[in-house]
């Protein structure tokens, strides 16, 4: 379920994919979206998800440090841009908690987090997140902090995503790709939208296959003592 009215950046054919997503993440789990801007993409995996899913909602919501503006429709006498939603007056796409809070009130299964991620997120726990949408700065290195943060978070067999893989974003595009080869994942892309699954039971030596099947490594034996190198 998503609502078109409220502003943002996330066209209605990812909202479709947002409410497939959504439905795969386990009941009682936790889902981080990072950039949540006036709650467009939000609401979306807010009202997908199962209600007990709490969805944790991390922007800056700082008007005076993020500056661009969804090229929304005002009033009600236009067609609506489908892909930027409508507002009455400019103030509601100030990129506020205010306005997040006004547009997913109904939502009670958000928690709106203030902050820079990931720098403000450090003491997150590992491996407790079923699914990380990244939808925050687009550039590096911003972006490759927040996905090799976030993916620390998330649990194993679970999923990392985000929004514009595209020749507009490079640095999505090529962050993403160098990460997923350094460490043996698959990029999956529908339109913009990128995701790759974390595999169930992650050991950074599946990443390395050429490496583990050489001998060069040799399995230790319980209570032996590491050789000093
Ligand atoms: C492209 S917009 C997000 C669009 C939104 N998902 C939607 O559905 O319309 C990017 C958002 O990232 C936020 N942002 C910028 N730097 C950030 C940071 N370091 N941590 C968290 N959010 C940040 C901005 O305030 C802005 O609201």
């Amino acid at each position: 379920m998503y609502n078109l009215d409220i502003p943002g950046w996330m066209p209605e054919c990812q909202l479709q994919v947002i409410e497939k997503l959504a439905a795969k993440i386990p009941p009682e789990s936790v889902m981080v979206e990072v950039g949540s801007y006036c709650g467009r993409s939000a609401y979306c995996w807010a009202k997908s998800v199962d209600p007990s899913v709490t969805v944790y909602c991390i922007d800056i919501w700082d008007i005076h440090r993020y500056k661009p503006r969804p090229n929304v429709t005002l009033g009600d006498d236009t067609p609506m841009d489908r892909d930027h939603g409508r507002v009455s007056n400019l103030e509601q796409v100030h990129p506020s908690l205010e306005n997040f809070k006004a547009n997913t009130r109904d939502c009670h299964n958000i928690v709106a987090l203030q902050g820079a991620s990931p720098h403000d997120f450090r003491s997150w726990p590992d491996q407790s997140v079923s699914l990380v949408f990244l939808d925050g700065l687009h550039s590096n290195p911003w972006y490759q902090n927040d996905l090799y943060f976030w993916y620390s978070k998330v649990v194993p067999g679970g999923i990392i995503c985000g929004d514009d893989y595209s020749s507009g974003h490079s640095d999505v595009v090529w962050t993403t790709q160098n990460f997923a080869s350094l460490f043996g994942l698959t990029v999956l892309v529908h339109e913009r939208f990128w995701l790759i699954h974390k595999p169930p039971a992650w050991d950074p030596f599946d990443a390395l296959p050429n490496i583990a099947e050489s001998n060069w490594f040799e399995p230790v034996a319980a209570g032996r003592a590491r050789p000093s190198l």
